[in-house]
Formats: C-alpha cells, sequence, structure tokens
C-alpha cells in the first residue's frame, strides 16, 4: 500500500496543477494482470481503487461494495489486495465479465489444454468449409434479429463467420468450469483486434478488417489468462461475489450493515448510451439476442440518455423538492425552446436530467441500511455540458443529494479534466468521497426511506 501512498501524493499535487491529461486513465502496465482479461472504455484505472483502499482502511477484514461495477475494476483489484467484495451490475455482459476476472479457481493447464484442442478443431472446420465452398454465401451469421442490434459494419462477414464457428465449438464445453474463461477470451478479441469497432471515447468504425486469424487471436487472449492464472496458484484469495441487479433496488443482494466501503463509478447524465460500448459481444455471445431484451437492459440502467427513458419512469420523484436539479432541468429546457429544437430525444433532455439525479438518490437512500456505521464511499463522476451546453455539475450535486439523505460529505476531489469537443471547454472528473455514520431514522422500511429524503 506503500505505493497507492505515494500515488495519493501524486494526485494531490496533480489536482493542483489540473490532471488534464488523458493518460492518468490508462491501465499501467504493472497493472495489467487481470485486468486487462476484458476492460471497456468506461473503466477507471486500478491505481485510482488502490488510492481509495488504502485512504479508507479497507483490510482483509473488511467487506467492499461496488454497485456499478462494470466490468470488474475495483472487484479484481479488491482481490490483488486481498479483500472481500461484492459487485452489482445491470449489464448482463459487464457482470460475466466482471465474475469471470475475479474466478482465479480454474486450472490454467486444464484451461490451456482444452483451448488448444478446441483451436485445432475449429480450423480443421475452417479448412473444410473454405475448400468445400468457393462463395460467401456459405459464411455464418447471426439470426436477423441479433444483427439488427449490432452498430453497422461493427464486423466484417468473414471474421464473424469464424468467431461463430469458434463460439459455437467453446459453447459445447457449456458445462465445463473453463468454459466462461474461453467466452470472456473469445469477447475481448472480438472487441480489441477482431472486430472494426474502435473508442475513442465514442464507439465507432475504424479500419475495415476483411479477414482476421480469429482463432489464433483468440488463443493468445487465452495464454495471457492461463499466465496470470498460474501466478496465483500458491496462494489463497477471498472470494468476490457479483450478481446482475438493479444498484437501486439492492436489498436482495446484501447483509444489513455489512459493507465497510464502497468505490464505484456510476454513470454520468452525458447522452451515452452505456448499452453500446458491449453490444458486438452482447450480442455474438448471446446476451442480448433481440430487441426486447436489449429494452429490459436499458430499464434497469440509471437513466442517463434519453435512449433509454420509459413512459413509467417516476425516479425524478426522488428529487421533485431538489432545486439545484429543478433549475438546471429549466434551464435545459428554455434553452431548446430558444434555440427551436423540437426533436423527440431533445424534447426529453430536461427529463432525463431529473431521472439521472432521481436514479442516483433512490440508489443512495436504498443503500444506507446496508453500510456499516463509519463506512467510506467515493464515487467518481463527470460534470457533462450535453444538453445544449448547460453546465451539469454531476460531483456538486450528487454530493449535495448525498448529505440531503444523511451522508458526511467529506470532500470533493479533482480526478481528471477532459476536453468536451461540444462545448470547447475542460469538464472536471470527480471523486465525491462520503461518509456514512448512521443514522436513527435509517430503516429497511424502504418507504420510510424515501420519506427521510425529501430535501428542507
Ligand atoms: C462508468 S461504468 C463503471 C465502470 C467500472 N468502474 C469499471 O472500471 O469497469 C458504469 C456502469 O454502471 C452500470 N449501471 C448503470 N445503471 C446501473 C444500475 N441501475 N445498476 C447497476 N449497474 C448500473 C453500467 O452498465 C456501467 O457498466
Amino acid at each position: 500500500m506503500q505505493k497507492a501512498r505515494e500515488q495519493l501524493q501524486l494526485f494531490s499535487v496533480e489536482s493542483e496543477n489540473k490532471p488534464r491529461q488523458s493518460k492518468i486513465n490508462r491501465l499501467e502496465e504493472q497493472d495489467r494482470a487481470f485486468h486487462d482479461w476484458y476492460r471497456f472504455v468506461l473503466s477507471f484505472p486500478p491505481h485510482l481503487v488502490r488510492q481509495h483502499l488504502d485512504e479508507f482502511g479497507v483490510d482483509e477484514q473488511k467487506l467492499l461494495l461496488d454497485p456499478f461495477c462494470g466490468t470488474g475494476t475495483t472487484l479484481v483489484e479488491a482481490k490483488k489486495n486481498h479483500i472481500s467484495s461484492v459487485g452489482l451490475e445491470a449489464n448482463p455482459f459487464a457482470q460475466f465479465a466482471s465474475a469471470v476476472k475475479v474466478n482465479w479457481e480454474i486450472d490454467p493447464d486444464l484451461l490451456l489444454e482444452q483451448a488448444q484442442r478446441i483451436a485445432e478443431t475449429v480450423q480443421r472446420k475452417l479448412q473444410r468449409r473454405a475448400s468445400a465452398t468457393d462463395g460467401q454465401s456459405a459464411l455464418r451469421t447471426l439470426p436477423s434479429e441479433a444483427a439488427k442490434l449490432l452498430i453497422r459494419n461493427s464486423i466484417s462477414p468473414l471474421p464473424l463467420h469464424k468467431a461463430l464457428i469458434l463460439r459455437d465449438e467453446i459453447q459445447k464445453y457449456a458445462a465445463a468450469p473453463f468454459c466462461a474463461h474461453a467466452r470472456l477470451a473469445l469477447a475481448n478479441a472480438l472487441v480489441n483486434s477482431i472486430s472494426n469497432l474502435r473508442f475513442g471515447p465514442e464507439v465507432g468504425i475504424g479500419s475495415i478488417k476483411h479477414d482476421v486469424p480469429v482463432v489464433r487471436i483468440w488463443l493468445d487472449q487465452v495464454d495471457k489468462m492461463v499466465g496470470d492464472l498460474r501466478r496465483v496458484q500458491a496462494e489463497n484469495y477471498p472470494a468476490a461475489k457479483i450478481h446482475l441487479a438493479d444498484a437501486r433496488e439492492l436489498s436482495m443482494y446484501l447483509d444489513p450493515r455489512s459493507i465497510d466501503a464502497v468505490i464505484t463509478s456510476p454513470p454520468y447524465p452525458n447522452e451515452k448510451d452505456y448499452t453500446r460500448t458491449t453490444r458486438l459481444e452482447s450480442v455474438i455471445l448471446g446476451f442480448i439476442n433481440n430487441r426486447a431484451e436489449l429494452r429490459t437492459l436499458k430499464k434497469r440502467l440509471v437513466r442517463s440518455n434519453t435512449r433509454a427513458v420509459f413512459k413509467a419512469d417516476d425516479d425524478d420523484e426522488w428529487v421533485r423538492n431538489y432545486p439545484e436539479v429543478e433549475r438546471i432541468a429549466q434551464e435545459i429546457e428554455e434553452r431548446r425552446i430558444a434555440l427551436g429544437k423540437t426533436s423527440g430525444f431533445e424534447k426529453l433532455y430536461h427529463r432525463v436530467t431529473r431521472l439521472y439525479f432521481g436514479g442516483m438518490a433512490r440508489h443512495l437512500a436504498e443503500l444506507r441500511p446496508f453500510l456499516r456505521p463509519g463506512a467510506h464511499l467515493a464515487y467518481v463522476v463527470g460534470d457533462q455540458a450535453s444538453y445544449f451546453q448547460v453546465l451539469i455539475r454531476t460531483g456538486e450535486l450528487l454530493g449535495d443529494i448525498a448529505e440531503s439523505l444523511g451522508y458526511e460529505l467529506a470532500r470533493i476531489d479533482l480526478f481528471r479534466e477532459r476536453f468536451s469537443t461540444a462545448t470547447r471547454q475542460y469538464l472536471r472528473e470527480e471523486t465525491v468521497v462520503l461518509r456514512w455514520n448512521g443514522n436513527k431514522r435509517t430503516s429497511l422500511s424502504f418507504g420510510q426511506t424515501h420519506l427521510d429524503f425529501c430535501p428542507p
């Protein structure tokens, strides 16, 4: 933890000097093990987690929670430091990725042996098909409902054909403990090498790859996992549990007063469709098969973009009496009218802003009975100006809302600043540091916690 302490100092010095560089979010070389089994563009860096584990004094006796765990940076880092953890994640593919990344109990030699066998079988099948057919017509494709969910040109026909054959061969071992690792290796290979995707930070299409050595790329990925697993075989590490869950309804997954610390990064109100980030691998591996399943997933998410707003949504109730959220929402709507913007999505900008902060308020309210008195919490969030350039100070607002709910706001750290091309200004990404000291009014009755929230 000494290194984390040094990093903490580095951060405070950099804070004064405005840490604008995007490198601060990169995965450092020495952190690659397990984290790079699969990591999406929304991830925060392991050194940020270490910094807070150290600062909060989280040790082997404590239980750590990440209620928006994404692809598991907090949970992997906790495990590496022998700390037990729980993760909640609403996106089934991200939940799967997190669960595999903290499963170090499988036999690496068996994984490698079986993967090599699968690779040989797939190569044989590909060669047989190549010599038996001459045209593109024989290529494997996705069912049309699933194919419609993909971002256009995200994968070329031949790499898709090869990936589907590999996927089905892996699936034959569905009951074997190594199967999940083999699937995650395919997901990582798909996103980073086999597909045409480019992340920067939005998902887009880069150079089109007409053919790719799919099996070799996948096997290299498995090999990396095997190396990481071999290095931890001799030691015992604590368990991490990852649930497919909505962080606004977490009572089924946690024990009362069990959580000592929270380190997390929820969505930001930035009009980003978080489901697009994992779309290709979610569809190819069968986590989302049609529009109805995509809709079910979107309903579980905190509302942060207008493509995931539903008629029955009522999280805004949680911030109805909160003046700053109301002021921002009104400013957004007034600016829309002044600019003469009339699209359906633009008309929802003010609503999604209320729903976002309402959802976060609901999460923070629900969380209270599960925190041990004295629990420390760190929420990494970014300021936004996606809605007609109206500035949303996300960290500041979240801190205020948390205080209204009985949390103590310890401080707000600057993590980094990011340049917004829309507004041509730097936007702050911050860590809201909270403390829960216990609250007599907090009970497991959720009607009661709801009433408690309404700010004075
Ligand atoms: C900024 S990302 C977290 C990234 C994570 N810290 C990592 O390093 O991979 C936010 C995550 O919150 C998830 N999410 C959004 N709404 C949620 C909800 N209501 N419950 C649980 N997870 C949710 C999204 O699917 C996304 O994976």
